[in-house]
């Protein structure tokens, strides 16, 4: 893909509720276009595991599936992108979740001079999230992410991306808490598809297609955005 497209600092917005493919598809479009993923769920994780004061205040809201404060979650997100190598532009995975987490993240933009470039929404049966949500595991060593039905590494066991042996699974990927993520999609976060409608920044993609062709699907919306 052509990394060139970019022209000017980008903030895409990538909404869905958990197993939408936000993850997957963020990282590769990382590859496509040079921006930097940006995954509150990621930062979440690595606070937990250093056991910071904030991660420690989440632990628990992430394992019974609800939402972190924003408090604690716009702490995280504004150090994170005060690091240089967002100057290009970025890829929100996961954020905003919330009216607040929006507005935050406006004010935010509008003191770097820059503001929300385009939001996709992943658009997926409520159904079909469990068993993707289920099925997810991650190369221990680079992340890589893969499904026990639809994402197997090339060998079997060792990561494409690292050759890695190792790969893990989420504290939370189970029936019982993604079943609360998705309440907590469809309560706080799923009225941001609207509010980003009525600004004209929304466009909807049909992410129930495999991973290639939502990666081309959201790929041609990037490169129309970015122009
Ligand atoms: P977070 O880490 O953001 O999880 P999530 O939103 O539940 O999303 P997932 O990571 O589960 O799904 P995804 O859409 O990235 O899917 P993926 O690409 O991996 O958040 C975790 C927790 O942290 C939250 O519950 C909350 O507690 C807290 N948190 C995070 N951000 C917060 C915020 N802003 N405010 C408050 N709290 C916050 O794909 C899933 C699987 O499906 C993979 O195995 C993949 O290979 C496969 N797959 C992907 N696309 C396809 C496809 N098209 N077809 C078939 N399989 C596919």
């Amino acid at each position: 893909m052509d990394n060139a497209t970019i022209t000017r600092p980008t903030v895409l917005i990538l909404l869905g509720p958990p197993g939408a493919g936000k993850g997957t598809q963020a990282r590769m479009l990382e590859e496509d276009f040079g921006l930097v993923q940006l995954s509150t769920g990621d930062l979440l994780r690595a606070a937990v595991a250093a056991g910071t004061e904030a991660g420690q205040q989440a632990k628990a809201v992430m394992e019974a599936g609800g939402l972190v404060s924003d408090d604690i979650v716009l702490a995280i997100l504004k150090d994170r992108m005060a690091e240089p190598d967002t100057a290009r532009g970025v890829i929100l995975d996961g954020f905003p979740r919330t009216a607040g987490q929006a507005e935050a993240l406006d004010g935010l933009l509008d003191g770097a001079g820059m503001k929300v470039t385009s939001v996709i929404s992943l658009e997926v049966d409520d159904a079909a999230m469990i068993a993707r949500v289920a099925g997810r595991h991650t190369c221990a060593g680079c992340g890589e992410g893969y499904h026990d039905a639809f994402k197997l590494p090339a060998t079997a066991g060792v990561c494409d991306r690292c050759g890695g042996t190792a790969f893990k699974r989420r504290a939370d990927d189970n029936a019982e808490t993604a079943g609360a993520r998705l309440t907590a999609y469809h309560a706080q976060t799923a009225p941001l598809i609207a509010y980003y409608e009525g600004r004209g920044v929304l466009e909807r993609i049909d992410a129930m297609d495999d991973i290639a062709a939502v990666r081309d699907s959201l790929s041609r919306i990037v490169q129309t955005v970015t122009r």
